[in-house]
């Protein structure tokens, strides 16, 4: 299956990966808008945006509390490994919206998180920012300047944080190959970064059994799962 591209990767220097909630289902984190995707269990306008926060802090605590008994208990599978693996053989930077951490936990060293990550909470008011240690006995959580606690993740309508965006969008422009693996791109800004890449001319891959929002915009499409193809798509590196 990639046969089509084997020239065209043999001068490839700088790869990035764009990945979503898809990369990490085979590890056991549900997706949002697959058959079993949180969104189509739950409300996210009831528990992923600032207004729902303010109505209802004990209700979204739970559910991030939830979330991330679940998050904690994942290891990373072999999507998530071959991605670190690469990083022997090119220069590899992993652009995610997923605030699972698995990525760094499989050994990426180079990986921005776009939404946050479920580790870490900030004051709703004052500049604290932390992991998150322990559990809270108090529901939700306060800060010590006396104002409640909030994950440290992006809800709907909410900015990405500047600075990680700034430096996503230059890497996303600066590849010679883009690996848009297990995100449907239905969320923006982040789906606008295979547009930066192919500014620069870039190679673009999806990978994920599905159809996506930009899947006529790609050079090759695999539909196949993450762990079943990242693995085999690095081997052709450890060739050249
Ligand atoms: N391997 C590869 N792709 C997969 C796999 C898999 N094993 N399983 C599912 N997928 C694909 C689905 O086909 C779908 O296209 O992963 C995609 C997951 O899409 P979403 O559920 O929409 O998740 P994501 O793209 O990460 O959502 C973006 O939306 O809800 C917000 O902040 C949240 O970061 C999230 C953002």
């Amino acid at each position: 299956m990639f046969e089509s591209i084997k020239d065209q990767i043999k001068n490839v220097k700088k790869i990035v990966f764009v990945t979503g909630a898809g990369i990490s289902q085979e590890s056991g984190i549900p997706t949002f808008r697959g058959k079993d995707g949180l969104w189509r269990n739950y409300d996210a306008m009831k528990l992923a945006t600032i207004d729902a926060f303010y109505e209802n802090p004990r209700l979204v605590w739970e559910w991030y509390n939830e979330r991330r008994k679940n998050i904690f208990s994942a290891h990373p599978n072999n999507g998530h490994k071959a991605i670190a693996e690469l990083e022997k053989l090119r220069d590899v930077v992993v652009l995610t919206q997923n605030i699972d951490g698995l990525h760094q936990k499989a050994g990426s060293s180079k990986v921005l998180e776009l939404h946050g990550s479920i580790v870490k909470i900030k004051c709703t008011v004052c500049d604290f920012i932390d992991e998150m240690m322990t559990d809270f006995s108090e529901s939700p959580p306060l800060c010590k300047c006396g104002n409640i606690l909030r994950p440290d993740v992006v809800w709907f309508g909410e900015a990405l944080p500047q600075d990680v965006w700034q430096k996503a969008i230059i890497h996303a422009n600066q590849c010679d190959l883009m690996i848009i693996a297990g995100t449907s791109l239905a969320v923006s800004p982040a789906n606008t970064l295979p547009m930066y890449a192919k500014q620069n001319n870039a190679l673009l891959i999806e990978i994920n059994p599905e159809n996506t929002e930009m899947s006529s915009e790609m050079d090759l499409i695999i539909r196949n799962t993450s762990a079943n193809i990242l693995p085999e798509f690095i081997s052709l590196f450890k060739e050249n």
